[in-house]
């Protein structure tokens, strides 16, 4: 049987960008796609005035967390690293600095050629619709593996997820630098 060559509509649909905050725009369905991520804001606030020359923002998202970070003094090169296409694609738009590199990439394998002195991270905490504390935990390892011996992981997690083994087995020190009583879910 031929089909009628008029039968079929191949379109390409690409969602719309909005811009959620001065500069920065998301697509639907990335994380925390209505604004700044409130766990995010709180990270930065704990942030160093100074940072460090070379630093990963491990599951970068569209980007909010590592302007931020590139915003302080210091940085000479951030690595944005994130999984989801639609994410980093917005992460591309938002983040236009020449000391920006992007890599479309599962954290938990990531690798450089150098190690940097800085990862700064909100980890996800789920994995589709369940909550998976092993995924943050890998992060938490990828961090470690990526730093030097005097690098500093800054990160914010919910304070229910029981990532205090994992930090102390792959830091030597580990301190809290703020918290607030909300937890996220
Ligand atoms: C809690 S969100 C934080 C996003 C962003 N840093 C922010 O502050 O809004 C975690 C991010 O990690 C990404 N992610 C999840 N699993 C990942 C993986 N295995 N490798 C890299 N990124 C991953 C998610 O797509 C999401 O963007």
């Amino acid at each position: 049987m031929t089909i009628p060559a008029d039968r079929w509509y191949p379109q390409e649909w690409v969602a719309t960008a909005t811009e959620v905050a001065p500069g920065f725009s998301t697509v639907p369905g990335v994380f925390s796609a209505d604004g700044p991520d409130p766990a995010s804001v709180a990270l930065v606030a704990h942030l160093p005035e100074k940072m460090p020359t070379r630093v990963v923002d491990l599951g970068a998202g569209w980007g909010w967390l590592s302007a931020q970070i590139l915003a302080r003094p210091g940085v000479e090169v951030l690595h944005l690293v994130e999984a989801d296409a639609a994410s980093l694609d917005c992460a591309k738009r938002n983040v236009v600095d020449p000391r920006a590199r992007f890599h479309w990439t599962d954290a938990l394998t990531f690798a450089l050629s150098e190690p940097v002195n800085g990862v700064v991270m909100n980890p996800p905490f789920h994995e589709g619709r369940k909550a998976d504390p092993a995924l943050g935990a890998g992060f938490i390892q990828t961090a470690a593996r990526l730093l030097t011996g005097a690098g500093r992981l800054w990160m914010v997690a919910n304070r229910h997820l029981p990532y205090e083994a994992v930090l102390r087995d792959n830091f030597a020190d580990v301190s809290e630098i703020g918290g607030d009583s909300a937890s996220r879910s």
